[in-house]
């Protein structure tokens, strides 16, 4: 079965794939699919957003599609970067915002939680939703070169996602979680 994810994202994508192509899917990008464009997510959800990205795509295509619309919630900051993580300082400085505004803080109030959306439209244009998460804190130093975004301050345990191959961080991971839900709906 083929799915266009509505992204612009490598390292998205890459979860994507890694998680369903053993399972026989076959992940299509929205450029693949003839469809290049940036949908502005205006909303104030996961949910909007994951919403706004898949339905600016059916709406070019009108074919069967998927968007993942995620962040990092820090419990410290209320829940910030949220929706707005990839947008919360400029490229290559995210993680050192979030570290520099946790300054001081001790272990027990670093706690945090990457959260994603799958938002899947069908044939028909009707939508429906699948979301995970994954519990951590917030380490002291950026950890690891695998993985992107958040991971090598995002600890799971004692290890950030970044020092995880690509299975063990799919296996605990929100993203992980929610395409293995969203293959239930498929
Ligand atoms: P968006 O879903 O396109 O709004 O982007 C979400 C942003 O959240 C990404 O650009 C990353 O900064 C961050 N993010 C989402 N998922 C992950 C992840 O698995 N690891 C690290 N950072 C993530």
């Amino acid at each position: 079965m083929k799915i266009i994810l509505a992204t612009n994202n490598k390292n998205k994508l890459r979860e994507f794939r890694e998680i369903l192509s053993p399972m026989g899917y076959e992940v299509i990008s929205q450029s693949e699919a003839g469809a290049d464009i940036e949908a502005d997510e205006t909303g104030t959800t996961f949910e909007e957003n994951a919403y706004i990205k898949a339905k600016a795509i059916y709406d070019i295509l009108h074919m069967p599609v998927i968007a993942d619309d995620s962040g990092l919630e820090v419990d410290h900051l209320g829940g910030a970067p949220g929706v707005y993580s990839a947008r919360y300082a400029e490229p290559g400085h995210r993680c050192e915002r979030v570290l520099s505004e946790l300054e001081g803080v001790p272990d027990n109030e670093r706690t945090a939680r990457f959260r994603c959306v799958i938002c899947f439209i069908d044939a028909d244009g009707k939508a429906q939703y699948v979301s995970g998460s994954c519990e951590g804190r917030i380490g002291y130093e950026r950890r690891g070169s695998n993985g992107f975004g958040y991971d090598p301050i995002f600890l799971y345990d004692d290890r950030t996602l970044a020092e995880m191959s690509a299975d063990e961080k799919n296996a605990i991971s929100h993203r992980g979680k929610a395409i293995r839900e969203l293959t239930k709906l498929l």
